[in-house]
């Protein structure tokens, strides 16, 4: 079966769509919706039944916990227990591409946080995830809408592309803002833990909490279980150009180049942006078109660390790896 797809006025959407959204959330059905990250595949949160269907749609390994989306700061409170800084942080920077992980309360099913004692809350900045939300009446429970380890969908057309069949309603509003995923911090402890590098850039929680967060590195015990898989990856093995020369085993006439400089002519097709946040909001719909088009190999650059840098070098570095970390 075709999933359904609906276009959406972002500013503006039609209030019997979301309405009729929001049902099929409630009757335990899948809609994928765009945030400003990146297009979620959504259901509801406290039906177990429900986000069963997510991982089976994505082919998602069962241990790897699930994002609920909220469309009020204060609904954190009956699913997680919100200390002082959490709710200051949720002031700070909901919504926004923050997700924040907390000490979870039992009525988030085990199905969500993949038997952790943890759960993972954001509230995206976008109106029709939010109304979406609103409608639906209940947390919404949503991975980036691809298919496991492919790059994630920043419009609706890679939605359907990846996930057409598994889902039953597909909002279409247009491109994302962002283009790569929320920042997810981990603040059960003490110290912030940085997780996930994303949208939300690590100097601006920086600058908040007073101290940097601690990187999750790969033998932290507090680590966010997704960022063991290969991810983000296209079907063409992607390389990482760090400047200087190209390394003599690519040919640039049968690759792709993604990046902010050229580093020579020739390439078979090229997508250079004028700046990392555009780098940010097209590296995945890149790699797509790039697949698309037929390269044999997708060299992408090494950018600075600072700001969405952070984010993009975490995708790239996914995305080039061979095998499972
Ligand atoms: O921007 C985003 O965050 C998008 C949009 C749709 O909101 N969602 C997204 O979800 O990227 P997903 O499932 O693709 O990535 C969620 C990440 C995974 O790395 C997962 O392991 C981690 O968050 N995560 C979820 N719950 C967690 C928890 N309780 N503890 C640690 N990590 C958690
Ligand atoms: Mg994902």
């Amino acid at each position: 079966m075709r999933a359904e797809r609906v276009v959406l006025d972002r500013w503006n959407p039609d209030p019997s769509v979301i309405a009729r959204a929001g049902a099929i959330l409630r009757e335990g059905r899948l809609v994928a919706f765009p945030t400003e990250t990146v297009y979620g595949l959504g259901a509801n949160g406290l039906d177990p039944g429900a986000v069963k269907k997510i991982f089976l749609a994505k082919g998602r390994p069962s241990d790897n916990p699930l994002i609920l989306h909220l469309c009020d700061p204060r609904d954190a409170r009956s699913l997680a227990r919100v200390d002082e800084r959490a709710a200051a942080m949720m002031d700070a920077f909901w919504p926004g591409p923050l997700t924040l992980v907390l000490p979870a309360l039992p009525v988030v099913p085990g199905e969500v946080t993949a038997g952790l004692e943890t759960v993972a809350l954001r509230m995206p900045d976008h109106p029709v995830a939010l109304s979406l939300i609103g409608a639906a009446g209940c947390p919404v429970a949503a991975p980036s809408a691809n298919r496991s380890g492919r790059p994630s969908p920043t419009d609706a057309d890679a939605v359907m592309a990846d996930l057409d069949g598994g889902v039953d309603l597909v909002i279409d509003a247009g491109a994302v803002d962002v283009g790569v995923e929320s920042t997810v911090l981990d603040l059960t402890e003490k110290r912030a833990v940085l997780l996930r590098p994303g949208g939300m850039p690590v100097e601006k929680i920086a600058a908040f909490l007073g101290e940097t967060p601690e990187a999750a590195d790969k033998n932290s015990a507090r680590r966010s279980p997704g960022t063991r898989y290969r991810h983000y990856a296209p079907v063409v093995p992607v390389r990482v150009w760090r400047g200087g020369e190209l390394s003599p085993d690519v040919d640039p006439a049968t690759s792709g180049f993604i990046g902010l400089d050229l580093p020579c002519g020739g390439f078979a097709r090229a997508i250079v942006f004028d700046s990392p946040g555009n780098f940010a909001r097209g590296i995945f719909a890149g790699f797509r078109r790039m697949e698309a088009d037929g390269v044999l190999c997708i060299v992408v650059q090494w950018p600075d660390a600072e700001g969405i840098g952070l984010a993009l070098r975490d995708r790239i570095r996914r995305a080039s790896e061979e095998r499972e970390t």
